[in-house]
């Protein structure tokens, strides 16, 4: 039951981001300086998971090539004398092993993890989605991976959202909340009526699973937007035994979306000591400036 494998479904069209995503693959677009993909790589590599796969498609080698050494460029910064960036790029070669898998034809988030099978076999595994970004200060993923080694059971991330917003996730519905922050899960509906929402957690984009999920998604049904979705692959095991939902306290930014990008690339800038004063000083002028 030991998680050693990530999977990263990167194989969408990211038409919330054309035109900028016509040529690059949206998990190439920077959040400051570092591709949003690598931020995400990072956190599998801080919770033990040295093995990634990334789904990509026609169009994305782009991911795998960040992830690979260069070594002309290599070159090129030794030679220039340049030794913080050619560390910086080395080092990024050595973050993780990263391997990758196309997802022939977008059939769905379901059928993207389903093209990991061959790759993960009977093992556990996690699931980070490739624009979900989740404070690099946070254990959510270390968190799930020790829920689902005491458990055996497929667990999922879960953030409170406010009633307005039920209506934009896939929502579960829990039992109590134990003092670990864990929630038990029985069941999940797919954007509700926040009338109809059986509470306010929304199932984000992280999950450990049990390799037997590869069967289940086999025999799921093309669902929502004729897509096979692996929230119904999720549904169908949590008919049989309850899912575990952790629940994320800290922030978290949806970079597949204009302002979730915004905010993350903010968000982010400012810890920076290079950038962070200065980008601060600028917010304030441009607030008392433009909002004055
Ligand atoms: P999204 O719907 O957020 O991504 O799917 P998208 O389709 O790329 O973006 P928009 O909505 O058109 O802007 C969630 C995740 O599932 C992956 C996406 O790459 C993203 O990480 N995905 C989705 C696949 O890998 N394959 C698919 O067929 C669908």
């Amino acid at each position: 039951m030991s998680v050693r494998k990530a999977v990263i479904p990167a194989a969408g069209y990211g038409t919330r981001f054309l035109p900028a995503t016509k040529a690059v693959p949206k998990e190439m677009l920077p959040i400051v300086d570092r591709p949003t993909i690598e931020y995400i790589v990072a956190e599998c590599a801080r919770a033990g998971l040295d093995d990634v796969l990334v789904v990509t498609a026609s169009g994305k080698a782009a991911i795998e090539d960040h992830f690979d050494r260069s070594l002309e460029l290599e070159a090129a910064l030794e030679a220039k004398g340049k030794q913080a960036a050619l560390a910086m790029v080395r080092d990024l070669a050595t973050l993780a092993t990263v391997h990758a898998v196309r997802q022939g034809e977008q059939l769905g988030l379901g059928h993207a993890v389903l093209q990991a099978a061959a790759h993960v076999g009977d093992h556990s595994f996690a699931v980070l989605l490739g624009d979900d970004i989740v404070d690099p200060d946070d254990d959510l993923l270390e968190r799930m991976v020790a829920a689902h080694e005491a458990t055996g059971r497929a667990v999922v991330a879960l953030m409170e959202v406010a009633d307005d917003d039920v209506d934009k996730y896939g929502i579960a519905q829990v039992g109590e909340r134990a003092d670990d922050g864990s929630v038990s899960i029985t069941g999940l509906v797919e954007k509700p009526d926040p009338a109809d929402a059986p509470s306010n957690y929304a199932v984000i984009g992280r999950y450990v699973l049990p390799g037997s999920i590869f069967d289940v998604l086999r025999s799921t049904a093309p669902g929502a937007g004729g897509e096979i979705q692996l929230t119904d692959a999720l549904e169908a095991l949590a008919a049989d035994e309850p899912i575990v939902g952790i629940v994320l306290e800290g922030i978290r930014h949806d970079a597949g979306d204009k302002l979730g990008f915004l905010e993350a690339t903010i968000d982010f800038a400012l810890r920076r000591d290079d950038l962070g004063p200065r980008l601060a000083e600028h917010l304030r002028d441009l607030v008392a400036t433009r909002l004055a």
